[in-house]
């Protein structure tokens, strides 16, 4: 299990299917309209089912042949034996020798798994327990900072994996949080971000979660030193701790906790192991937020509600594992992306929640995919020999409707979109006046939400005719700006309502997603090497913009002036 498989990537582009696929292609003349009408069961032959997600992909781009070749190349990338890999605990992750095992952070407590000599359902229930039973104490009050006072708001410190998780998990499942607990996330190393969201905050009544995998993280460690030093100020000026080394040592005892895998640096920090939660190099910082990083949400929501979250995790997990291909999910979503970049030349993709609650699901995903399959070798170290990750973007429907809609509805790309809906929302309200005409009395204002989704996902796909724009008495020269092309692809995903298991869902959707691409073009979707250099380079540059002259004089006239700028702005 430990070893690096042997297996080299195939190379899609040579296989048969790819070459079908490319002649497919070539001929295909998307015609929505015409697709619907020959074959009226092709939205319920084209719509599946897992666990509670509907999933509709019958107004994409593609007829039974290119199916039947996106089918075909699932088999000769060998899809099925590298997803089993990953659920083994096989050693995919290549070019960072681990295990990618993400599934076993929801893995029911009785399926035993051994990875390494390990075992990690027992590790993960073992690790899960500690952060049930912190939750329970600060939920219960029994938790108290330094003047015994109770926990009222929780800071996570965190950036990529470390916040973007916990905070889309957060909003998406507001109605869930304990009443009187809210909880804040820091992320930026623009000392506003920290400023802002400690601005108003009692130091007496709340808890910073420092999350970081690595704990070396630069963004993440500044931050929680300011976070610490205006504790600390903020304590001693309430008169709640001597200005002493104990003070200061009882205040973060009582005042911080950490998530990591590297338990020494926390420590060494001045947080007792004693309050921090661990995890494991095989769960990857984008795939971690059902993990010990989802703390924060664990307390807000409570160990009932995350267990549920991790339920639907498997439940989508055991969908994408045991589900033929033809009808499953990930899979058939995962190809069909591929479809449009390698053979549709699409460059985006667009995901658009009609729920406000998932209004930081699309910058979760941009995470998820983008640093996953932003690729340009593959886990061989040979170049990739096709373009590989597309650009992932949204905003909440109908918000994106009145912004960014005009392009996809008329520019001149395709933008593949997804459009995801819950049936009943957390917050139903009618409008008891309507506006006298369309919005009658008594409307249910989520129905009129939901008639959005549904009329721009019927626009995209069908549009408007040149012909259909005249019998509306156009003037002749107007036509042509009216008209809407349809063939614009959409998936629309529809559940019953945004419970923890829901969301638990919809994220291990993205991630099969994401990993059906990254194994079609050859790619190491779990490592992330790209955000290196940027990094490395901020700590060579930091004395530059400090004031050392020769440091500035070692960089390049471009970013040397720039610096020199800034500094002089800076004043
Ligand atoms: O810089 C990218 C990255 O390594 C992400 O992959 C990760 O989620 C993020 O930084 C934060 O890392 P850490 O949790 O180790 O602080």
């Amino acid at each position: 299990m430990t070893s690096v498989p042997a297996r080299l990537p195939v190379d899609a582009t040579t296989t048969t299917a790819w070459g079908s696929l490319t002649e497919l292609s070539k001929n295909l003349q998307p015609d929505l309209r015409g697709w619907f009408a020959k074959d009226p069961a092709r939205a319920g032959r084209m719509s599946h089912q897992a666990a509670d997600l509907h999933v509709d992909l019958s107004k994409n781009l593609l007829d039974d042949e290119v199916l039947a070749s996106l089918l075909a190349l699932a088999e000769e990338v060998g899809l099925a034996e590298r997803r089993d890999a990953m659920f083994a605990g096989e050693h995919i992750n290549v070019t960072e020798d681990r295990a990618v095992l993400h599934t076993a952070l929801r893995r029911p407590s009785d399926e035993p798994l051994t990875v390494d000599g390990q075992d990690v359902t027992a590790d993960v229930q073992d690790e899960l327990a500690k952060v049930y039973a912190f939750a329970e104490k600060v939920r219960s009050g029994e938790w108290t900072g330094v003047t015994g006072e109770p926990v009222r708001t929780i800071v996570n410190i965190g950036i990529g994996g470390s916040d973007l998780g916990p905070v889309m998990a957060y909003e998406a499942l507001e109605p869930y949080v304990q009443d009187g607990l809210e909880v804040r996330f820091v992320s930026n190393i623009d000392p506003t971000d920290v400023a802002q969201k400690t601005a108003d905050l009692d130091p007496t009544t709340t808890l910073f979660i420092v999350a970081s995998k690595t704990f070396g993280t630069l963004e993440t460690l500044t931050n929680a030193r300011l976070a610490r030093d205006w504790l600390w100020r903020s304590l001693v000026a309430a008169g709640a701790i001597e200005d002493s080394e104990e003070g200061r040592a009882d205040a973060v005892a009582k005042h911080f906790v950490a998530v990591s895998t590297a338990l020494d640096k926390v420590e060494a920090f001045g947080i007792d192991p004693e309050n921090a939660f661990g995890f494991w190099d095989w769960v990857g910082g984008r795939y971690s937020v059902d993990s010990a990083i989802g703390t924060s949400l664990a307390v807000a929501i409570g160990p009932d509600a995350f267990a549920e979250l991790l339920a639907g995790f498997h439940a989508m997990d055991e969908h994408f594992r045991t589900e033929p291909f033809e009808s499953n999910v990930p899979v058939l979503m995962g190809l069909l992306n591929v479809w449009y970049v390698n053979f549709r030349d699409a460059h985006t993709h667009a995901v658009l929640p009609y729920a406000q609650q998932l209004h930081r699901f699309p910058a979760y995903l941009q995470q998820l995919t983008m640093e996953s399959n932003g690729k340009s070798v593959r886990w061989d170290g040979t170049p990739v020999t096709s373009d590989t990750g597309e650009v992932f973007w949204g905003e909440p429907g109908t918000n994106g409707q009145h912004a960014f809609y005009q392009l996809i509805h008329q520019g001149t790309r395709v933008i593949p979109a997804d459009f995801i809906a819950v049936a009943n929302p957390a917050y139903p309200l009618t409008d008891a006046v309507g506006d006298g005409g369309a919005v009658a009395a008594g409307a249910d204002v989520h129905g009129l939400f939901l008639a959005n989704f549904f009329a721009q996902t019927k626009a995209l796909a069908f549009g408007k005719t040149a012909d259909e724009v005249r019998a509306e008495g156009v003037a002749e020269d107007l036509v042509s700006a009216k008209v809407f092309s349809g063939n614009r692809p959409t998936t629309s995903i529809l559940a019953p309502a945004l419970t923890p298991s829901v969301l638990g869902q919809l994220v291990a959707l993205y991630e099969h997603i994401t990993f059906v691409q990254g194994v079609v073009w050859g790619i190491d979707s779990f490592d992330q090497w790209g955000v290196e250099l940027g990094k490395k380079l901020a700590l060579e540059i930091a004395p530059a913009v400090a004031g050392d002259e020769a440091a500035l004089r070692a960089q390049d006239p471009s970013t040397a002036a720039l610096i020199a700028k800034y500094r002089e702005l800076r004043g």
